[in-house]
């Protein structure tokens, strides 16, 4: 079984420590989301998890294994890629050229899910992806992820920005890896309605502290907002 565990993370830059022995896990066919307010830690916390920031202490395991210096381009080797929050996309390559960046060839129908629910991205293929708007870069991003087909992503707020009904059709291909290929996914998010419609779990930051965590079942969505209002 590819598990992946994280255990008493501690990270930070310089000297401030922003993570205060975070801990959490996630399977095959599993989404972990993780909420909390702006400036918790959750893109510390991914960018530890993807291997961009060095811990100071705690351990990261991937089917059994410690991923102790293992740098970013290693662990999508191993199947864990990541969409980060910011800066998603390559602004001077193409769309069709961002999709294929991290494929060796270009496999047949890969991306033809994504593009059949995102005729906007399908349109653009040829086109700079600088000259889209915010939302269709994070859609460009997710479908990239998503095309990789790796056994765990972590995606940092996917939906920010996304049109609504784009969010619906995020949820049902992220829905569809995990529930028919077995994927699993580390997901922040603030979009609750998002979040509770494709977590199994969940783990909620607060002050770089993890304040709440367990199967979503196991909380009401009053609970949980209780913790992203200011
Ligand atoms: N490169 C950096 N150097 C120094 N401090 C940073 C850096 N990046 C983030 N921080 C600080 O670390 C803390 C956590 O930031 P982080 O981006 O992880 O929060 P977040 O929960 O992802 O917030 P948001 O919801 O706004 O995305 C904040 O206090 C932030 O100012
Ligand atoms: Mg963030």
């Amino acid at each position: 079984m590819k598990d992946f565990k994280f255990e008493n993370i501690i990270c930070g830059y310089g000297d401030t420590m922003v993570l205060r022995r975070v801990s959490g896990r996630v399977g095959p066919g599993r989404v972990l989301g993780i909420l909390g307010r702006n400036g918790v830690g959750k893109t510390t916390l991914l960018r530890a998890l993807a291997g961009f920031l060095p811990l100071a202490s705690g351990q990261v395991n991937w089917a059994g294994r410690d991923l102790q210096g293992v740098p970013p381009h290693r662990r999508l080797a191993e199947s864990i890629a990541y969409a980060p929050q910011e800066e998603v996309v390559f602004a001077e390559l193409s769309v069709a050229e961002n999709l294929w960046l991290h494929l060796p060839e270009r496999q047949g129908d890969r991306y033809a899910p994504m593009l059949a629910q995102f005729p906007r991205l399908a349109e653009r293929m040829a086109q700079r992806a600088g000259s889209l708007s915010g939302g269709e870069r994070k859609l460009l991003s997710f479908a990239r992820t998503l095309g990789l087909r790796a056994d765990l992503s972590l995606l940092d707020e996917p939906t920010e920005g996304v049109q609504p009904e784009n969010i619906e059709r995020m949820a049902t291909l992220l829905r569809h890896r995990r529930d028919e290929e077995g994927a699993a996914f580390i997901v922040v998010e603030q979009n609750l309605s998002f979040l509770m419609s494709v977590a199994d779990d969940v783990l909620v930051l607060d002050h770089g502290d993890c304040v709440l965590q367990g199967p979503l079942a196991s909380f009401g969505r009053d609970a949980l907002e209780a913790h992203l209002v200011v």
